[in-house]
């Protein structure tokens, strides 16, 4: 239950950028700022369990490899960081939350090429998961596929989502939780803000890290989990022809953790909801999260 009641809360939803906070309700980004004009900045999401953020180190250095991917240099050294998100969590009091952080290149009159004496700047703040999310997630999800029309540098935790906004936008139009996409050859990659991952003939499939998709810090912790449960599990792509083989389907982020899809274009996938993996690593994972919250 979220709560943001406690004696310390000062601000509902507090933000903080380049060093000074306020309410998000009260900040701003100057107009000609590059992340707004070119969507050139980079991003990161982590999850608060009872006001302790999960994996942040893991998220930072995503964030790193994101950073050093477009030539930006971080404003900010991880402890800053760590302490900015620290303090923000205590500011609002939540329990359950979202840490959401931008990096921009910076503000510079509207050029392409990259501004010679443009500061970098960055964002942070904290957010309730809406309880309408929660509870979404919570239930098995529905999907469509869709061709993943995205660059060729998924790798890179960008803020140009414009294609995955399309995307998910055609899934809720659908009736669709989350848009599986493919590339030619119908090789499936990512959904629109998660990994999918299916279990055909017994085995575990996920896209390999490439490219092609986000790292998601969910993939390598259920990768992780899946070794030491001993499942049989590759690292390899799987295709639309196969999906409808699949005994299971998950998808997996930071806000919806795994999430069992009960059907995909319509059709239910086969076996149990959630099906026998999906239950095992689902429980390791709480046991992950409640080391967290303790
Ligand atoms: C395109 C994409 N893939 C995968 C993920 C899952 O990553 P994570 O588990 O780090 O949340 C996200 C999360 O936002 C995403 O946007």
């Amino acid at each position: 239950m979220n709560n943001n009641t406690g004696d310390d809360h000062q601000m509902p939803n507090p933000a903080w950028i380049d060093g000074k906070t306020c309410d998000l309700s009260e900040a701003t980004v100057r107009l000609e700022d590059r992340a707004y004009f070119f969507g050139d900045g980079i991003y990161e999401a982590i999850r608060v369990y009872s006001k302790n953020p999960f994996y942040l180190q893991a998220h930072l250095d995503r964030l790193h490899r994101s950073a050093d991917a477009i030539n930006l240099k971080l404003p900010y050294s991880d402890e800053e960081i760590s302490s900015a998100c620290s303090d923000l969590i205590r500011l609002s009091g939540y329990d359950e939350a979202y840490i959401y952080m931008q990096v921009s290149r910076g503000v510079a009159p509207r050029e392409h090429s990259f501004p010679k004496n443009a500061k970098p700047s960055m964002s942070i703040y904290v957010r309730e998961i809406p309880s309408a999310m929660i509870e979404q997630v919570a239930r098995p999800a529905a999907c469509i596929t869709v061709p993943d029309e995205r660059w060729m540098n998924c790798y890179i935790k960008s803020v140009n989502l414009l294609p995955n906004c399309l995307a998910r936008q055609q899934a809720v139009e659908a009736g669709a939780s989350e848009a599986i996409l493919y590339r030619p050859g119908g090789v499936v990659t990512e959904g629109t803000r998660s990994n999918i991952f299916a279990v055909i003939g017994g085995e575990v499939r996920t896209h390999p890290e490439s490219n092609l998709i986000l790292s998601g810090i969910t993939r390598r912790i259920i990768l992780d989990i899946i070794a030491s449960l001993r499942i049989p599990c590759r690292e390899e792509a799987f295709t639309l022809e196969e999906l409808p083989s699949a005994s299971e389907v998950w998808v997996t982020s930071t806000i919806s953790e795994l999430q069992p899809v009960a059907g995909i274009n319509g059709s239910a996938v086969k076996g149990n909801l959630p099906g026998e993996y999906a239950k095992a690593v689902k429980a390791e994972f709480k046991k992950e999260v409640d080391s967290v919250r303790a």
